[in-house]
């Protein structure tokens, strides 16, 4: 590698969801880990209205740890992402000598004033809604760039409940009955909603969340018609589309990391013990409050539990199309049951992220964490390339 010129590495981040600071603190985390001797940083933020705008490393770097501090620098050049090499300049590995990366850019980014700026692979740190979701994913894959994580369908469905718990379910996965209603259903036919609901189970208590949406934003447990009413109304505020769900009883929350492509590994698996009067995994108990909730890792479980928890968690990653990376969160009964609750295609990696600790603890560093990432994207890239276009 020592001759070899080094990869550029597109890192974006910021993006239009709620989600957008913890991306900032997820960036800088991966722009840390990432290999010098192997890849270069160009820092892309995306501001809240949608801009990109070029990033310098050493205000990342000099990030507050806290989340409500964090900023990108906004008197920053503009970013225009183009599907072209960029002309005169020759980014990628120049001589591999062994092929597997045989890679040359092919995407460049216009930074204002700065000129062309060719880049090998992109890595979009980004969380929530228009980062998550597929939507960038798409912008990536028309532009020819190889990315870091899911493509636009592995993306799309695991940012959707209602979507993922379907294939979930036809996959034959244990998921928590649920109830999926439209706005313009829950307009039409009320009173039928709530039947089927209460037809949900025995359990009082529901949660009803936005389908499209994370870090809990929305999400509200309601016992009773009024309060589930109100819960719901309070849901069709964030998405048109509304997830309800039976209370699972003597929850524990349980999370295990997935890394690869064709073969992904699952880590050992943690447990998120929530201590916040919201009594359940609330916004506030996930970023708001620092005594919230605490992280166990691993989670005090027997070595069947978790190697149950590992093999379901390889298995959703399969049926949801993940690729890359994800982040697969479980619901334990009192009684022992196992539900998956949701896959996160782009999980918080912070310095204090569960993904990056699950593969800590399960002997893969960061650094060689965020280096296998880039591989892989690269390696899918190679064989997107590879695939018939014409016939
Ligand atoms: N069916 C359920 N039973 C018990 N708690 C739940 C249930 N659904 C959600 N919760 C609680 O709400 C939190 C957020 O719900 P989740 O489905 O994970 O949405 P998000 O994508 O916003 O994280 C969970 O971590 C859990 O604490
Ligand atoms: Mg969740």
């Amino acid at each position: 590698m020592s001759r070899a010129k080094k990869l550029r590495v597109a890192v974006v981040f910021g993006g239009r969801s709620a989600e957008h600071e913890i991306s900032i603190l997820s960036a800088r985390f991966v722009v840390e880990s990432l290999d010098r001797d192997r890849f270069e940083p160009v820092l892309v933020g995306i501001d809240k209205h949608g801009r990109w705008l070029a990033q310098e490393e050493s205000l990342l770097l000099g990030q507050a740890r806290d989340p409500r501090l964090v900023r990108l620098s906004q008197a920053a050049p503009a970013v225009q992402l183009s599907p072209y090499p960029a002309s005169g300049e020759k980014s990628g590995i120049d001589e591999a000598s062994d092929g597997a990366l045989a890679t040359t850019s092919t995407a460049t980014l216009d930074v204002a004033g700065r000129g062309p700026l060719g880049v090998d692979v992109v890595f979009p740190v980004l969380h929530g809604p228009m980062g998550e979701d597929g939507t960038v994913q798409g912008l990536l894959t028309l532009a020819d760039v190889p990315f870091v994580g899911s493509g636009v369908l592995g993306s799309a469905v695991g940012m959707d409940k209602d979507v993922m718990k379907r294939l979930l379910r036809d996959a034959g996965l244990p998921i928590v009955p649920f109830l999926s209603v439209s706005a313009a259903r829950w307009k039409r036919a009320r009173e039928a909603v709530l039947g089927e609901i209460a037809d949900l189970g025995p359990q009082k208590t529901m949660f009803v969340k936005p389908a499209n949406l994370g870090s809990s934003v929305g999400v509200s447990k309601a016992t009773g018609r009024q309060e589930i009413e109100q819960a719901i109304e309070v849901a069709f505020g964030f998405d048109d589309k509304v997830v309800v769900e039976p209370g699972v009883v003597g929850l524990r929350e349980l999370e295990c990391a997935v890394l690869g492509g064709d073969e992904p590994i699952a880590s050992r698996v943690g447990e998120i013990r929530v201590t916040h009067p919201d009594g359940f995994y609330s916004y506030a108990a996930k970023y708001v409050d620092e005594h919230g909730a605490t992280t166990l890792v691993p989670a005090e479980i027997s070595a069947e539990e978790e190697e149950r928890v590992q093999r379901l968690s390889l298995a959703t990653f399969e049926a949801l199309s993940c690729h890359g990376l994800a982040r697969v969160d479980f619901f334990r009964a009192a009684d022992g049951t196992i539900y998956v609750n949701e896959v996160n295609t782009m999980p918080g990696f912070t310095a204090i992220s569960m993904y990056p600790k699950l593969f800590e603890a399960s002997g893969i560093g960061a650094k060689a964490l965020v280096s296998r990432l880039v591989d892989l994207a690269l390696e899918r890239g190679e064989r997107r390339k590879k695939l018939k276009t014409s016939y």
